[in-house]
């Protein structure tokens, strides 16, 4: 059961970021001057109790301790699955469940892909095509300018992973933390639809919006 509370309150540490960094994300409608100060404003946190650019690292050090706890948490209780089930079904059962841990599995490995290669592309710059230090709108724009429509694709692919990942996460995690009614798991059944397709069309609308000229 600690495992699976672990899991829940990492997961939901996770999409808090996941959302503040998609509301981040979207201040590149409002221009490069918005964008570009937003972003050195992240650097500004808690000034001065704190020197400069001292929050994001205890940001980066929170957000690393919460997904090596949820992978780790993840990796043992699927074990203890496996070893409480010692000899294999010949013909997996199409239920739910499977198909969920599955996907959640799968989903997962994307997803941690996807964000050792985000930071080499927009935080060290060591692999974006502007890659200038203090210029995260130009870095953006040059990421997915319509010549590197695959850069797009990559960034969707991963997106849509995030969604799946979340919705039945959000699911998992409200019943870990105690949700037991019908009538309580249909409106988590929505509640963890609804996040989901809110963060994949939030996190969508900034690549797209480049590859269409609509943000250059
Ligand atoms: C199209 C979607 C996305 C865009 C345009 C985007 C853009 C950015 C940018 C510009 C930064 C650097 C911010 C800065 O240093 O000032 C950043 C950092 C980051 N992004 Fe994203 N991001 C996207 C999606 C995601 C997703 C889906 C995840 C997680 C699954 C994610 C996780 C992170 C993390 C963890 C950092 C912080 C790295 C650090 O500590 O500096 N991003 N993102």
């Amino acid at each position: 059961m600690l495992l699976k509370i672990i899991m829940a309150v990492t997961g939901i540490l996770l999409i808090l970021f996941l959302f503040l960094h998609m509301i981040g994300n979207l201040k590149i409608f409002f221009g490069q001057a918005t964008f570009d100060h937003y972003a050195h404003w992240l650097r500004t946190i808690a000034e001065p109790l704190l020197p400069h650019g001292w929050f994001l690292w205890i940001q980066r050090g929170g957000l690393s301790v919460a997904v090596i706890a949820h992978i780790v948490s993840a990796t043992i209780l699927a074990r203890r699955a496996r070893a409480a089930r010692p000899v294999r079904y010949a013909h997996r059962p199409k239920v739910q469940g499977s198909y969920a841990a599955r996907t959640m599995r799968w989903g997962g490995v994307i997803i941690l892909l996807f964000v050792i290669y985000h930071i080499l592309d927009l935080t060290t710059l060591t692999l974006n095509p502007n890659g200038e230090s203090g210029k995260p709108y130009a870095n953006v724009v040059a990421d997915f300018a319509p010549g590197r429509w695959y850069i797009t694709v990559l960034y969707a692919v991963s997106i849509i992973a995030v969604g799946f990942h979340l919705r039945h996460g959000i699911f998992s995690a409200v019943r870990t933390l105690g949700q037991q009614t019908a009538r309580g798991e249909r409106i988590a059944r929505m509640t963890a639809l609804v996040l989901s397709l809110v963060l994949v069309a939030g996190y969508l609308s900034v690549p797209f919006a480049v590859l269409t000229g609509l943000v250059d």
